[in-house]
C-alpha cells in the first residue's frame, strides 16, 4: 500500500493543518439513519485538494472528534461531501451530527487526511459493507475514469439501509448489490472476487469488521500490497499485554516512561509535549509518527503488514514498545 507515511515535512503541515467552520449547506436522509451533509468554506473560499480515500475530522463537542470519509468529488474546490451513520450502538458522535446538523449551522473540520489513498492499478475489486461505501465511491469514479476495469461488492443490512444505489446503478454491472442479513450472498462474492489470485489486481474494502476480516481471510494468499482496508472501529488484537516502557522524543530531547496503562501520546502530553491526536484509538492517523530507532508493536488499524514491518512510522495513540531502543520524531 502506498501509505504516505508522515515525514517531518508532513508532521509539519500536520501541525498546522487546515481548519474552519464549515457551513452546512445541505443535509439529506439518503437511507435509513444515513445522513449526507454537503460542507462549504464560509467564507465561500476553495477547501484543501483531497483525494479518494480521505476523511476529515469533524470536532463535534470538545470531547468528541469523529472522522469521515469524503464522498463527493475531488473536482469540487468547494463543497465536502461526507455521509454519516446514526448507528443505535454508536458512541454518540454521529447521533449529535444527525441531531445538530441543520441547514445553515457551522462543522468544525480538520483536514483533510488520507490513509486509503487509491493506488493506480489496471484493475481493482471494491468491497463495502453499510456506509463503508463512503470512500468507495470517490475511488470508483477515478478507477472508472482512469479506465482500469473493476467491480463492486456492497452489502448493507437491507436495500432502505444501502445509500448512493441511484448513483451506483450508472455503471450497470459492475455494481454487485448485497441487501439483506445473509452472509451467503458476500461469502459467495467474496469467493468469487478473492478465491483466485489475481497479480494485476488491488482490493480496497471498507465497512463493518466482520466483513473486513472476512476480506481480510481470502486475501492472505494475495501479494503483499495488494488489500486495502479501512476501518471505522478498532481493529481487535488478541493477547497484546502492556507492560512499562521507555521512548526517547528526540526532538525534545526527553526519555520518558510510559507506563502500563498510559499510551506513548498520554505521557508525552503529561511530559508537556504538544502532540496532534483525534481518534486516540489507532483509526486516525492523526498521531502518526516517525520512527528514529527501535522496534514498534503496532497496535493501529491503519498500517498494512508491509508498513508495519519497515517501522517508519507509528501510532503513539496506541502502539507500543517491543524491542532496542526506542526513538522517536517527537
Ligand atoms: S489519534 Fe487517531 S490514530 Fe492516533
Amino acid at each position: 500500500m502506498s501509505h504516505t507515511a508522515t515525514t517531518d515535512t508532513a508532521a509539519i503541515e500536520s501541525a498546522v493543518e487546515f481548519e474552519c467552520d464549515a457551513i452546512v449547506e445541505s443535509r439529506d436522509v439518503v437511507a435509513d439513519d444515513l445522513l449526507v451533509l454537503t460542507l462549504r468554506h464560509p467564507d465561500g473560499l476553495p477547501l484543501p485538494e483531497w483525494a479518494p480515500g480521505a476523511h476529515i475530522d469533524m470536532d463535534l463537542t470538545p470531547e468528541i472528534t469523529r472522522q469521515y470519509s469524503l464522498c463527493g468529488s475531488p473536482a469540487d474546490r468547494f463543497a465536502y461531501r461526507v455521509g454519516v451513520l446514526n448507528a443505535p450502538d454508536g458512541r454518540g458522535g454521529s447521533r449529535f451530527v444527525h441531531e445538530n446538523a441543520s441547514r445553515g449551522s457551522t462543522m468544525h473540520v480538520r483536514g483533510p487526511r488520507n490513509h486509503f489513498p487509491l493506488v493506480p492499478s489496471p484493475r481493482y475489486v471494491f468491497i463495502a459493507g453499510g456506509v463503508g461505501i463512503t470512500p468507495i465511491l470517490p475511488m470508483i469514479a477515478e478507477a472508472n475514469e482512469a479506465g482500469s476495469d473493476w467491480t463492486l461488492a456492497y452489502g448493507g443490512r437491507s436495500a432502505s439501509s444501502m445509500g448512493f444505489t441511484d448513483e451506483l446503478t450508472a455503471y450497470g454491472d459492475r455494481i454487485t448489490l448485497l441487501p439483506g442479513d445473509d452472509i451467503s450472498a458476500m461469502s459467495a462474492a467474496l469467493d468469487e472476487r478473492l478465491g483466485t489470485v489475481r497479480p494485476d489486481t488491488l482490493v480496497y474494502a471498507c465497512g463493518p469488521e466482520g466483513l473486513l476480516t472476512a476480506v481480510e481471510a481470502r486475501c492472505a494468499a494475495w501479494p503483499a500490497g495488494a488489500l486495502h482496508v479501512e476501518r471505522f472501529s478498532p481493529k481487535v488484537i488478541d493477547g497484546a499485554v502492556d507492560s512499562e516502557f521507555e521512548v526517547e522524543l528526540a526532538r525534545t530531547g526527553i526519555t520518558i516512561t510510559v507506563p502500563a496503562d498510559r499510551s506513548i501520546f498520554d505521557t508525552a502530553q503529561d511530559n508537556g509535549v504538544s502532540v496532534l491526536g483525534s481518534c486516540h484509538e489507532g483509526i486516525c492517523g492523526t498521531c502518526e509518527t516517525v520512527v528514529l530507532s527501535g522496534e514498534v508493536d503496532h497496535r493501529d488499524s491503519i498500517l498494512n503488514d508491509e508498513e508495519r514491518a519497515s517501522n517508519e512510522t507509528m501510532m503513539i495513540c496506541v502502539s507500543r514498545w517491543k524491542s532496542g531502543h526506542l526513538s522517536i520524531d517527537l
